[in-house]
């Protein structure tokens, strides 16, 4: 229970996941230590581990002569975290290779904002909405070498209101998120969560 984890979070965007999960932590006092990975310096994501004090490492992928040099960067500093419990991709935009991916089999989980396997990729939300679905939702599972197709760990479904806006349903789909994914990683980790 008190073993310290270690716990790398890979995000390109925003980062409100990536937010939520810290405090989520530090609200439980979990014995958690996390590291931001980003491909994008100027990603919000980087604004928010600095006003929280998150170690980041920051790899700006245009910086590398190409794909396969940034992955081979990448994979070396996940290495260089490890022994790394869990591996947390929220928001990351680029593919993963199959070597990472292999290398971090069961231990690297992401979140979609889909009742997977609806739609997988990108503009989730928005695809599911203009589709004229009456539910979406959250989901997270763990990784493997596909796109969004890893076995699924848990999911939480969002109603589609018919007042709903693009903007309305975004929203509640990113609460959503922010209430699911530090639980299920609280759980995989073996650490307190309040239900
Ligand atoms: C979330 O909708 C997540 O499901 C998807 O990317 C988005 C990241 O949002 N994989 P944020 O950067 O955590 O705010």
């Amino acid at each position: 229970m008190d073993r310290p984890r270690r716990v790398a979070i890979l995000a390109s965007g925003s980062g409100s996941n990536f937010e939520a999960i810290v405090r989520y932590a530090r609200e439980h006092a979990w014995p958690v230590s996390f590291t931001l990975l980003t491909d994008r310096p100027r990603a919000r994501v980087v604004r928010r581990a600095n006003r929280l004090g998150v170690p980041t490492v920051i790899l700006p992928s245009r910086r590398f002569p190409s794909r396969e040099a940034y992955d081979r960067a990448l994979f070396a500093e996940l290495q260089a975290l490890e022994p790394l419990d869990l591996v947390v991709l929220a928001g990351y935009m680029k593919i993963l290779p199959p070597e990472i991916v292999r290398h971090f089999a069961k231990r690297m989980v992401n979140i979609h904002p889909s009742l997977l396997p609806r739609y997988p990729g990108l503009h989730a939300i928005e695809r599911a909405f203009r589709a004229g679905e009456k539910k979406t939702g959250v989901t997270v599972h763990w990784v493997d070498e596909g796109v969004d197709t890893g076995p699924v760990i848990a999911q939480v479904e969002v109603p589609i209101l018919p007042e709903d806006t693009l903007e309305t349903l975004e929203a509640r789909v990113h609460e959503a998120e922010h209430r699911i994914y530090p639980r299920v990683i609280g759980e995989l980790l073996g650490l307190p969560t309040d239900g």
